[in-house]
């Protein structure tokens, strides 16, 4: 009697024991230990891709100096597939790529840039093409064949599948193909993947589509700010090999004005954003290159340290968002959401430094030392507008 109660007592001790032992960390890849840049085909040509789109867009990489800024990855969105082959392969749409993808992939290799697809977790992609579901494994191999670095995975038309275990099969697929592919995970956030995503994919959408401009919803998609406010609380979750995914960028695209871009992509930056470019680089304004390949401002969303921004003041449309880098210093963006100029200033002591510290202050944008100054900055900032400054005690 007394022995069957010590056997319950310790059968019953047994599933807490074994809960109390955490499991065992799943490893990373070792991509994406700052957060990946490159361009992707989707916001300004949807379901217009072809191999010569590619082609002219990896020539415009380099000869614009965005590859040697750092923008390395040419994705190709939704809408390049074609049918499935006899064994069930996927290949890409033989009137878009008449030359296949090994050798398109060649191409983007031999400009010193890599090659990037995109899948989905469903049966069909969110442009009706084949999805993955049930061929991971087959076309994880596929894309190792032709060289591909990274992978765009969708998030239409999977019914009741479970996320987390939907992208670690297809995270699982691509590491047994023994080739280094970073894992760009598209749920939209639906499923809050930065609670089970760190080490299953190198980078989580958040939200929904942006589309380009400020504010407001459009349909299925969010205003630049809007994206900006739902990444907010976000901070504890990124860092280097996993980042939250605020939506590729539409500096470029024309909806916006270029201090609205300006804006866009400091704010970016903050977030530790990846940064795909989302326009047509071989067709870009030289206010849209100066933008996109602004080296100081590049070198904040790439930070070792990979500290997403924090917005530490917030009055009445006029933010101040902060993010220590890995040198000491900090990243303030002075952020003006109203349509009138207006002041803005962050106090040191908001940003962890005594209030009597003269730190110097550098203007990021204007590539421009401010000298030190004590206490705190306080400059004007045009509407729709963000200032971005280093400030180094
Ligand atoms: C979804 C994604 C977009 C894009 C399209 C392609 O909407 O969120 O980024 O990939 O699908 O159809």
């Amino acid at each position: 009697m007394i022995r069957a109660l010590a056997l319950g007592l310790l059968l019953a001790a047994a599933p807490a024991a074994a809960q109390d032992k955490p499991a065992p960390p799943r490893p990373g890849n070792g991509l994406a230990l700052t957060p990946p840049m490159g361009w992707n085909s989707w916001n300004k040509f949807a379901c217009n891709v072809d191999e010569a789109l590619i082609r002219r867009t990896a020539d415009a990489l380099v000869s614009s100096g965005m590859r040697d800024a750092g923008y390395a990855y040419v994705v190709i969105d939704d809408c390049w597939h074609g049918k499935r082959d006899a064994h069930g392969d996927i290949q890409p749409d033989p009137a878009r790529f008449p030359s296949g993808m090994k050798a398109l992939g060649d191409y983007i290799h031999a400009h010193g840039l890599k090659f990037g697809i995109y899948s989905d977790a469903g049966a069909q992609t969110c442009g009706g093409r084949p999805g993955s579901q049930g061929r991971e494994y087959q076309d994880a191999a596929q894309y190792a064949a032709w060289g591909v670095d990274y992978l765009k995975y969708d998030w239409c038309n999977t019914g009741t599948r479970d996320a987390a275990e939907a992208y670690t099969l297809m995270s699982d697929a691509l590491r047994a193909t023994g080739r280094a592919i970073l894992l760009s995970i598209c749920e939209w956030g639906n499923h809050k993947p930065w609670n089970w995503a760190r080490n299953v994919g190198n980078m989580w959408r958040t939200t929904g589509d942006i589309y380009d401009g400020w504010q407001g919803k459009k349909g299925y998609s969010w205003g630049m700010l809007d994206i900006l406010d739902m990444n907010a609380e976000l901070h504890p979750f990124a860092g280097p090999g996993g980042w939250n995914d605020p939506d590729m960028l539409e500096v470029g695209n024309g909806g916006m004005s270029d201090d609205e871009y300006r804006a866009h992509f400091a704010m970016w930056a903050m977030l530790a954003a990846p940064l795909m470019a989302g326009n047509d680089i071989a067709g870009m304004s030289e206010a849209t290159r100066a933008i996109l390949t602004n080296a100081e401002i590049v070198a904040v969303d790439q930070d070792p340290l990979g500290q997403q921004a924090r917005r530490i003041a917030d009055s009445g449309g006029l933010e101040v968002w902060a993010r220590p880098l890995a040198d000491g210093s900090r990243a303030v963006a002075l952020l003006n959401r109203g349509k009138e100029p207006a002041a803005i200033r962050v106090d040191w002591t908001a940003i962890g430094y005594p209030a009597k510290l003269k730190a110097q202050v550098r203007d990021l944008w204007e590539h421009r030392d401010l000298g030190a100054r004590a206490g705190g900055f306080e400059t004007q900032v045009r509407g729709h507008a963000a200032v971005i400054v280093k400030v180094m005690p």
